[in-house]
């Protein structure tokens, strides 16, 4: 089976106001969608279940995090559970903003990694390098480290429910994209990683989506790549465009 495309808004903090994050919702509801490919949404926890009742239901909705434990004194987390039990059906962990500003390790995205597919949540995993570090040659390396973490925390068949999201670090919020062709030599390195890390099914089938820097006039170019399975979207998910980021894989109608 040919993997379905997958675009994934990642709002960070943002909007600021309800209103506004209804205002975002309105024109995802108005707008005419590529419904072949696989669309999530993600705002911030306070906006999650308000957000699910309101965006039409084609639309899914993910946490931006969660944490490994299912309850207890973790003041300020969210557990996978509760997230499941909410119905959010995705969380985005490992996110490059997580790993820098608060300091979580590849072996904790790993245990919140297997706490979520033990929940039932399916899981954007987010890994990337460094600019010094793909100077250096480093990224293949940096990327698999990251994903090794994962491999040794689940099964082969909670791969299932992982998409991997490259967002290298020096792309994100920058304006700077990854051209085409470095998208595609990463998502293939991570692809032939995961051939020999875990299977060559797993290879196959597992969603790899590109983010930094993703915008309307980009996203055409990056979605011909053939290891480029859709996007994770950060800034522009936050504007009109977003809707033709979701149908970059729209074929037109002929008239
Ligand atoms: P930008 O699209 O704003 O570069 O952010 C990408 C990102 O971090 C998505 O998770």
């Amino acid at each position: 089976m040919p993997r379905q495309f997958f675009v994934g808004g990642n709002f960070k903090l943002n909007p600021t106001s309800r209103a506004q994050k209804q205002a975002l919702v309105k024109v995802l509801n108005d707008a005419d969608l590529d419904l072949n490919t696989e669309i999530v949404i993600s705002p911030p926890s306070i906006y999650l279940i308000p957000l699910k009742e309101i965006v039409r239901k084609e639309i899914k909705v993910a946490a931006q995090n969660c944490y490994y434990k299912d309850n207890g004194a973790f003041t300020g987390e969210i557990s996978a559970g509760q997230l499941a039990d909410a119905g959010i059906p995705y969380v985005i962990l490992g996110h490059s903003e997580r790993r820098t500003l608060f300091h979580e390790t590849s072996e904790e995205v790993a245990q919140k990694t297997k706490a979520a597919v033990a929940a039932g949540l399916s899981v954007i995993l987010c890994v990337g390098e460094t600019l010094q570090e793909r100077e250096s040659g480093a990224t293949t390396k940096v990327v698999s480290e990251q994903l090794d973490a994962v491999v040794k925390a689940i099964k082969e068949e909670d791969w299932a429910k992982v998409v991997i999201a490259y967002e290298p670090v020096w792309a994100i919020g920058t304006g700077k994209v990854a051209t085409s062709a470095q998208a595609q030599e990463t998502h293939l390195a991570i692809r032939e990683y995961l051939t020999k890390a875990v299977s060559p099914k797993v290879a196959e089938d597992t969603r790899i989506i590109y983010g930094g820097s993703v915008n309307a006039g980009n996203c055409k170019e990056l979605s011909l790549q053939p290891d480029v399975d859709g996007f994770l979207v950060g800034g522009a998910s936050l504007k009109p465009e977003f809707v033709d980021i979701i149908n970059a894989k729209k074929v037109k109608a002929k008239v």
